[in-house]
């Protein structure tokens, strides 16, 4: 196994340089690992210092690898994309060339669509990266300085940089990023280490301004809520001053529920967001001591546990009553994650499946209003097809980050009874994974007291084909929901 560790995930010469040298000696894709990160491969044999050699392997002589011009550029830009992937696909694609030369032109070709796929996200990430970026004064700073937070959904900070020294030439200005961080001193364009959203300032006179802008390029007329969300997805919200006038701007235009897609979520106070930025980025799973569910709302949007944040257009938190004055709903009901409705909507169950379980709780006689409803998972998990958003489930990884949230909401609603609906809530909500079809109907006792069921999933009732095995699993979930409510109710 041959390993190449390159200098930075964006080591595009590395790369080059690595792939030409392997691809020279015939190394085939399967015999390399890429990585980027340090000593993690001690010992294993790392690149340059293979074979014994102790310096990199050269292109052998007389062989002069030739690749088309089209693939160098595809590969400078695939780079730039979060995949681990990008860099054996890329070699992947490479060690083909030389057999294929038009292979580049087969677009049904699959690592050729995917690498595509990746130029073009990543491309899109740049293009975001130009509409959203805005400026803020540095106060009592001179000369006159701007800087702007911003989390690209790819490592293109350095790549959109160009773009805004020509635009904003005669400013000092600074983009902070979580990846990098590039600098205009009106000459010259200079890099340094990723940032903290804290570095940046959040408020200026600035803000008036540019909302008075958007105010002006409104036009009801053209209102079309979905591209809007599309071309503007929620998570770049936060940065943008003119955010706070969507929803006014949108409820003027046209008065129709189905907007809700584009309204803000409330805004925090300072003091609940303060404390919700401290614990999204936290790797720790100790105990929060977020003290409200507002702080867990405001948490969930920043959220920053696992990557599952960069596809989704918000974080949707849990709804229902909480501990108040000693009392919070008796009953907590964990689903899975989020779908595509719950996504666009921000909160828990409203979509097919949601409309299901309503059903299955108002025949079992729970009362919805006083019930805390959430997820294990905060973020809608999906991969596109064609136009659709395709459901994926969460990862062990992906439910352990998210449980701190789940366990924020557990504490601060204090139910007698969870019931988890399907197999990743029992793992979130039990802390292993529980069989589902041999465990229902037993309640368990829960380590922060209370008791724990679990029962099937809604959208797995959606899925089952037989009529007759689907109305035998919706029966048992009424039933279910009818013994958490009743235990719940009996629980002092
Ligand atoms: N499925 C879930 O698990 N949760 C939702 O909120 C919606 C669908």
């Amino acid at each position: 196994m041959r390993v190449v560790r390159l200098e930075s995930e964006i080591d595009f010469d590395g790369w080059r340089d690595a792939a030409r040298a392997l691809r020279a000696e015939g190394v085939a894709p399967e015999a390399v690992v890429w990585t980027v990160e340090r000593d993690l491969f001690e010992g294993a044999g790392s690149f340059p210092l293979h074979k014994g050699e102790g310096k990199a392997p050269e292109v052998g002589e007389g062989r002069i690898l030739k690749v088309p011009a089209a693939f160098v550029d595809l590969a400078k830009t695939v780079i730039l994309h979060r995949s681990p992937e990008r860099l054996s696909l890329l070699y992947r694609i490479l060690h083909r060339l030389e057999a294929q030369p038009k292979l580049l032109a087969n677009p049904a070709d699959a690592n050729v669509a995917k690498a595509r796929d990746m130029a073009k996200n990543v491309g899109r990430a740049i293009h975001k990266m130009h509409a959203f970026v805005r400026f803020r004064l540095l106060e009592d700073v001179t000369p006159e300085t701007f800087v702007a937070w911003f989390e690209p959904a790819h490592r293109v900070t350095e790549a959109a940089s160009p773009f805004f020294a020509r635009r904003f030439a005669n400013m000092n200005w600074s983009i902070l990023t979580p990846d990098a961080c590039v600098h205009w001193d009106r000459s010259f364009l200079t890099m340094s280490p990723g940032a903290d959203p804290a570095d940046a300032p959040s408020q200026d006179a600035q803000e008036e301004m540019w909302r008075t802008y958007y105010a002006s390029i409104f036009n009801p007329a053209r209102l079309n809520p979905v591209m809007m969300k599309q071309e503007m997805p929620k998570r770049y919200w936060r940065n943008l001053p003119e955010a706070a006038l969507i929803p006014q701007l949108i409820e003027q235009a046209q008065n129709r529920t189905d907007l809700m897609v584009t309204a803000q979520p409330t805004k925090p106070s300072e003091r609940v967001l303060k404390a919700a930025l401290r614990h999204s980025r936290d790797g720790s799973y100790g105990e929060s001591n977020l003290v409200n569910l507002e702080e867990v709302a405001a948490g969930v949007q920043v959220c920053r546990r696992c990557d599952l944040w960069r596809d989704a257009t918000q974080g949707v938190p849990g709804v229902g009553p909480a501990l108040l004055s000693g009392r919070g709903a008796n009953l907590m009901i964990v689903g899975e994650q989020p779908g595509d409705q719950e996504d666009l909507q921000g909160a828990p169950f409203v979509g097919p499946a949601g409309q299901l379980l309503a059903k299955a709780m108002a025949e079992a006689g729970v009362v919805r209003a006083q019930t805390f409803v959430t997820n294990a998972v905060k973020h809608f998990k999906h991969e596109p097809r064609g136009k659709r958003r395709i459901h994926k489930t969460p990862d062990r990884g992906e439910v352990q980050a998210c449980r701190w949230w789940l366990d924020a909401e557990r504490r601060l609603v204090a139910p007698k009874v969870i019931l988890a609906l399907g197999a990743t809530a029992g793992l979130a909500v039990f802390g292993k994974a529980v069989p589902i079809g041999q465990s229902r109907g037993q309640p368990q006792p829960l380590s922060d007291g209370g008791q724990g069921l679990v029962s099937w999933h809604p959208s797995y009732l959606l899925r089952v084909p037989d009529p007759d095995a689907k109305a035998r699993a919706y029966a048992q979930l009424v039933e279910d929901l009818k013994q958490a409510w009743t235990l719940a109710a009996e629980a002092f």
